[in-house]
């Protein structure tokens, strides 16, 4: 007897940045965006209460769809929540594509994007960033009859850029209607550029667009997984047939509440991001190492005119117990990532910068 087969898609597999080093007892962990100042103190207090861990959570969410709802004026049916953002793009995919259909992303872009496209069945099409941008023209360039989704990060990971809410308008504009366009307002909380918007803020009532969200970044609950979707209510309808009924725990539903409701935190946390972004990006150029001008809480570094290259620099500060995310999976040569940590982490950064570029 043979054993099943399963289906066997022909696709490299996310590997997330390293978050350890052998033998090293608590890395400095720069390679996964993930937030400098960790979450909230309100959400921290949450974990000392009581939860009823015996029963299950409310498999709508109710509680959390409904300070989304109130803090951002959206209609509950609007939303749906997901174990991470990641979630509601896998949702989305398996509730869109069938096999053969198209899906067009950038070609340096957020790389679940393909995978959950190509794992039902999509073929993906990269467009071309245009001075590490996403470009609205070299996109419109690649729909066809069979374009089903085009996915844009605004601000973009890797590259850290941003297109203007002029551009993201214009990009939904010259789509065809019938085209689903996902903007993964992931990195959207940090921007301060006065021309930028986020998805939410530019597509709060269309029949074809939906928005991601996240509690990883900012909110510094990577952890917990928990993302939300916006969207048509015909459309999340459907996305939420396929979502597992209690697809987050009760306590991220009320980590999520609170992070949310913490504006404070919120604030002091792009405060935070302001202060390093300038502080990093100064020290880096002068280190000749190439980098756009941080929006979110991370920069991609190009090593083609520093002193070492990407590589054995990785090395340098992986043996100073720093993490940075090398660019492999993404295809992108010479270079490094790196995540804006709190101030202790990006001073030891700074020392290492100093010591040997
Ligand atoms: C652009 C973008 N979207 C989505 C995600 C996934 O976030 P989550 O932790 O909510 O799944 C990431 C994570 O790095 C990201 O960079």
């Amino acid at each position: 007897m043979s054993a099943p087969k399963p289906k066997l898609p022909n696709i490299d597999l996310y590997t997330a940045g390293l978050s350890k080093i052998r033998k090293v007892k608590d890395p400095i962990k720069l390679s996964a965006n993930e937030s400098a100042l960790g979450p909230s103190p309100k959400v921290l207090d949450i974990f000392k209460s009581n939860v009823d861990l015996k029963k299950y959570p409310d498999g709508s969410n109710e509680t959390l769809k409904k300070v989304i709802s109130k803090k951002f004026n959206l209609n509950i049916d609007q939303i749906i929540i997901g174990a991470g953002s990641d979630e509601i793009i896998s949702l989305a995919c398996q509730s869109f594509l069938s096999k053969n259909d198209e899906v067009i992303v950038a070609e340096q872009s957020f790389l679940m994007y393909r995978i959950y496209s190509q794992l039902n069945g999509a073929v993906v099409k990269f467009s071309k960033n245009v001075d590490d941008k996403f470009s609205v023209d070299e996109t419109i360039k690649l729909v066809s009859t069979k374009t089903k989704i085009v996915f844009i990060a605004n601000p973009n990971n890797p590259t850290g850029t941003y297109i203007d809410s002029e551009q993201l308008i214009r990009l939904r504009n010259n789509l065809p209607e019938h085209i689903l366009l996902m903007v993964d307002d992931a990195y959207s909380e940090y921007v301060t550029n006065n021309d930028y918007k986020s998805g939410l803020e530019i597509f709060p009532n269309t029949n074809n667009t939906i928005i991601c969200r996240t509690f990883s970044k900012i909110f510094g609950l990577a952890n917990l997984r928990i993302g939300w979707g916006f969207g048509p209510k015909e459309i999340i309808e459907v996305i939420n047939l396929f979502r597992p009924p209690f697809n987050i725990s009760g306590i991220a539903e009320k980590a999520g509440c609170a992070a949310l409701e913490d504006d404070f935190w919120i604030k002091r946390n792009i405060e935070h991001n302001e202060k390093w972004k300038e502080i990093l990006f100064k020290k880096i150029k002068e280190k000749n190492i190439f980098t756009n001008k941080p929006v979110a809480n991370f920069f991609l570094l190009n090593f083609d005119f520093a002193k070492y290259n990407s590589e054995e620099a990785f090395k340098i500060f992986m043996e100073r117990k720093i993490l940075l995310r090398n660019m492999h999976s993404y295809n992108i040569k010479n270079s490094l990532r790196l995540t804006i940590g709190n101030e202790e982490e990006n001073k030891k950064f700074l020392d290492v910068l100093e010591e040997f570029f």
